[in-house]
């Protein structure tokens, strides 16, 4: 590849303080790193800085519910976030914290030219205030009954019933959330910016702010913005009242900017703190608005709006220059629903690590990752498959397969020679096209051009049957010819997937001893050159390693219970009050299968409703599994979720017998649908 070498600065947005990474946080920092790692593997200049978000009020109370200083709390969330995007191989020039030196200087500095432009205003609001805590309430901190449909416990800003949305103050009943009391309304002046001031120059740069004049956000969200710009701008919030863990607002003691307002100049915060020690970054230079440096964020979907107007808004109020790309992606489901406690599929980074290799998610991500902003799922069962098949499967048996000929009849050595110039130019060729899917950010396409490659690898050598040739004499030099080709091959394939799978790369450069794998290298094939004795790269995912982390990320009581099933006392009588506490539901059977190792159990995908549950039942002796496929079943769907040795049962399906083949599922009517509750 070769384009002349740009300055790039990366941002992936910035977590709060306040809980663990997880794998849905994982989504943004693989994706950024990803294409990180590429633009620097072209030679690319490119600081990837990042923070932790450690102003607001959920801070501010969670430290007072640990009993610990705000400082203190975010010092300790911010070495695990650190030690986990470390393992996760995120390659950050600079993690900082949003409560830093720099960040109040950049944030005092753009509130001061805002100020100073005329673009701040003050009005009074009336707040929810609770008298208790003596503090003003965000939204959030206020529940009470919807004003439209009349919804018990809802939020101070929309009702989950109805969808309507009100402030706090519309509420019937509202309590504070923190002391249960009763809020007032109180009054207080608050510092606004004046957004539709930047109305002009917001449109310039969504019509051409982005490199070589392009628009620097996606068409959804220029389509979005349309919306918000027909909407109207509204004066922004920039200001909150004392208790608040942030930065004061200069001369204007008890008043703090509001989290938002500094959480974004934290990019600037960190990235300055970087160039105090790296002297080939020009701070200064690079926040001008004609600097040549390119500035990129990647945020979810959820905050886009703060990326695109606000935040463009300051920085072109406050005379520095506006982003030239501003990336958003979609959430993560797992197994195609939002990610849960209760069932295990909320799993924290550090979980993750405990069970599986990080660089299977990042392989993973990337196969699901594209240049739009749609959700992504992680499908457990493709996880496996695509991560065994892909990467286990066709990537890394190829070095196995030509690796232990080369050590074992050769020596070591490659041939001298590349006995298939054709398919090894062919391989080199895809370079042009899957740089630019890395570049424009479609790595899903990117990885099916990679695997593409090695289907013709690993058909390659299917034809040639080096172990054919290895046993006559005659073609035995033959085999050194395939498989010097193979592992030529094998080589430009994992630079490819590099930026993927930076650790696995670092341990194919050592196997190989080629030096660092870089798009260039690709032109000059490894001939007569000795490689190291082949050590496994990546071994296979387990799926029961999945299952000890689904396990692991459950949040339940006891997940024990008697072997059966019937604790004493259960033959006392119950109400009807504790009756009714059981959701026993109509479930259709949606798949069925035996379960390796348990001769009795069956594994049962079952549609409640209102989503899909894997429940376990001992009923293999009555019941085939594909006689179950579309029948429709009783479960008790609120059953604590059980861990068991092969995996999680979601539920329990209910059948009578005395056991072995003597059982019988509960008869369902035909009429019957999934979801309907047994009265
Ligand atoms: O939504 C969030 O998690 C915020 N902490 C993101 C901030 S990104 C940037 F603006 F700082
Ligand atoms: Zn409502």
């Amino acid at each position: 590849m070769s384009s002349s070498t740009r300055t790039l600065l990366v941002t992936s947005a910035l977590p709060y303080a306040n809980g663990p990474i997880h794998i849905g946080h994982l989504v943004e920092y693989v994706q950024t790193d990803i294409w990180v790692r590429f633009q620097r593997g072209l030679g690319h200049r490119c600081a990837y800085v990042c923070a932790d978000d450690g102003h607001g009020t959920p801070i501010m109370l969670k430290a007072e519910q640990e009993g610990m200083t705000p400082e203190a709390l975010i010092e300790t969330i911010g070495e695990e976030h650190r030690a986990d995007f470390r393992d996760f191989g995120i390659s950050f020039d600079n993690y900082h914290t949003t409560h830093s030196p720099e960040n109040r200087a950049c944030s005092e500095l753009i509130y001061a030219r805002l100020k100073e432009a005329g673009h701040i205003v003050r009005k009074d609001v009336a707040q929810a205030f609770d008298p208790v805590k003596e503090m003003f309430l965000p939204d959030r901190y206020v529940k009470g009954t919807c004003p439209s449909c009349g919804a018990p416990g809802q939020y101070g800003d929309n009702c989950e019933v109805c969808g309507a949305t009100y402030s706090p103050a519309d509420l019937d009943d509202a309590v504070s959330v923190l002391s249960g009391e009763k809020p007032d309304l109180r009054t207080s002046e608050h510092y606004f910016v004046r957004l539709a001031d930047f109305e002009t120059p917001l449109r310039r740069w969504l019509a051409g702010g982005g490199r070589g004049g392009r628009p620097p956000v996606q068409a959804e969200i220029a389509n979005k913005l349309d919306e918000w710009f027909d909407a109207g701008l509204q004066d922004w919030d920039i200001s909150r009242d004392a208790p608040y863990f942030g930065f004061e607002i200069p001369d204007v003691p008890g008043k703090y900017f509001y989290v938002w307002l500094d959480a974004p100049i934290g990019y600037m915060g960190s990235f300055r703190h970087l160039c105090a020690r790296r002297e080939d970054l020009d701070f200064d230079g690079s926040w001008t608005p004609d600097s040549e440096v390119e500035l990129y964020h990647f945020v979810g979907k959820d905050i886009a709006y703060f990326h695109t107007l606000f935040w463009p808004a300051m920085l072109h109020g406050a005379g520095f220059r506006m982003p030239t790309g501003v990336f958003v992606h979609g959430f993560l489901t797992v197994n195609g629903q939002k990610m849960s406690k209760r069932t295990g599929t909320f799993v924290k980074a550090r979980t993750y690590l405990d069970h599986l290799d990080p660089e299977y998610l990042r392989y993973y991500f990337a196969c699901k990752l594209s240049s739009g902003i749609d959700d992504l799922d992680l499908s457990f069962d493709d996880f496996c498959r695509r991560v065994n098949a892909d990467l286990v499967g066709k990537v890394v048996n190829i070095a196995s397969r030509c690796s232990s000929f080369i050590n074992r009849h050769f020596g070591g050595r490659l041939s001298g020679r590349l006995a298939e110039p054709d398919l090894y130019r062919e391989a080199a060729e895809a370079s042009g096209r899957i740089a630019a899917l890395y570049d424009s950010r479609e790595f899903g396409k990117a990885m099916r051009e990679v695997m593409a490659i090695a289907d013709r690898a690993n058909q390659y050598i299917d034809d040639r049957k080096p172990w054919v040739l290895v046993k006559d004499g005659a073609t035995r030099e033959e085999v050194q010819d395939v498989c010097t080709v193979g592992l030529n091959l094998f080589r430009v394939i994992m630079t490819f997937l590099k930026p993927v799978l930076p650790r696995t790369a670092e341990r194919v450069e050592s196997f190989l001893r080629c030096g660092e794998l870089s798009w260039d290298g690709i032109a000059s094939p490894l001939l007569g050159h000795r490689i190291a004795r082949f050590e496994p790269l990546l071994t296979r995912v387990e799926p029961a390693r999945i299952d000890a982390m689904v396990a692991d990320s459950m949040e339940t009581g006891d997940a024990g219970g008697s072997a059966s099933g019937m604790d004493a006392g259960a033959c006392d009588r119950i109400d009807v009050a504790e009756f009714a506490k059981v959701d026993l539901r109509i479930a259709r059977v949606t798949a069925a299968k035996l379960v390796e190792g348990a001769d009795k159990l069956l594994e049962i995908r079952v549609d409640v409703g209102d989503e899909e549950r894997t429940v376990f039942a001992g009923i293999r002796a009555a019941y085939p599994p594909q006689s179950l496929v579309g029948r429709h079943v009783v479960v008790v769907a609120n059953l604590a979720p059980r861990r068991m040795r092969f995996g999680v049962s979601d539920g329990m399906i209910l059948a009578a017998g005395p056991g072995g083949s003597d059982i019988w599922l509960l008869g369902v009517d035909e009429g019957a649908k999934a979801g309907m509750r047994v009265k």
